[in-house]
């Protein structure tokens, strides 16, 4: 089976990921590949941290590997908090605080539109190829469900009809950027991988 180093420390992610990729191949976490750092996120879109991600890992281990970096994108919000998504409330990635400052500055906004966007950086063979998924939805008024992480209790993905916190994982797959993203890299490796 292929082997392949996803650059993340997120469990979620990796738990969402394996979910799609049903043993087609293995997927090892940073952890898993003895790798024990925190690699930074610098730069000011998805894609360059994307790509400073995977060859930060590619450079360490010359293994295919990938990385992905998601944002959270309000229309009302020019964009933001986008690529600080992480930290927007502070330098702690807190989704409590992270929600209760989206939902402050959207207070008494009744554009609620916005998007997640997710940019996969694959190192394949030695050369970077990147993918993209998008989420269109919405900002929900108040926090609901308890699944997933992050922002999931105020996202309504577009023809959900509930936040992405109210869906298990199989349903949140169906909407999610991170599926679209992956199903881009899948055909890839499935044509490109021996
Ligand atoms: P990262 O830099 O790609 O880890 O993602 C930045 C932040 O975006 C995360 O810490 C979460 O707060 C948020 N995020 C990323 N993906 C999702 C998702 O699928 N649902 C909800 N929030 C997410």
């Amino acid at each position: 089976m292929n082997t392949i180093i996803f650059a993340t420390n997120n469990q979620h992610k990796v738990d969402e990921i394996r979910h799609l990729l049903e043993n087609r191949f293995e997927i090892i976490t940073l952890k898993e590949a003895g790798i024990h750092i925190d690699i930074p996120e610098p730069h000011d879109t998805l894609e360059a941290n994307a790509r400073e991600k995977s060859t930060t890992i590619h450079e360490l281990t010359k293994q295919n590997c990938f990385s992905e970096d998601t944002g959270l994108e309000v229309d009302a919000l020019h964009g933001e908090p986008g690529v600080k998504s992480a930290r927007y409330a502070g330098e702690t990635n807190d989704p409590e605080k992270n929600m209760a400052k989206l939902l402050e500055n959207l207070k008494g906004v009744d554009n609620r539109k916005a998007r997640f966007r997710t940019v996969i950086s694959l190192i394949f063979n030695h050369k970077e190829y990147q993918f993209t998924g998008i989420c269109p939805g919405e900002i929900s008024l108040t926090p609901s469900g308890t699944q997933g992480f992050g922002y999931d209790p105020l996202f309504i993905p577009e023809g959900g009809g509930k936040t992405f916190a109210e869906m298990d994982k199989n349903e949140k797959n169906k909407f999610s950027h991170r599926r679209k993203a992956m199903d881009q890299l899948i055909i890839f490796l499935q044509k490109n991988a021996e």
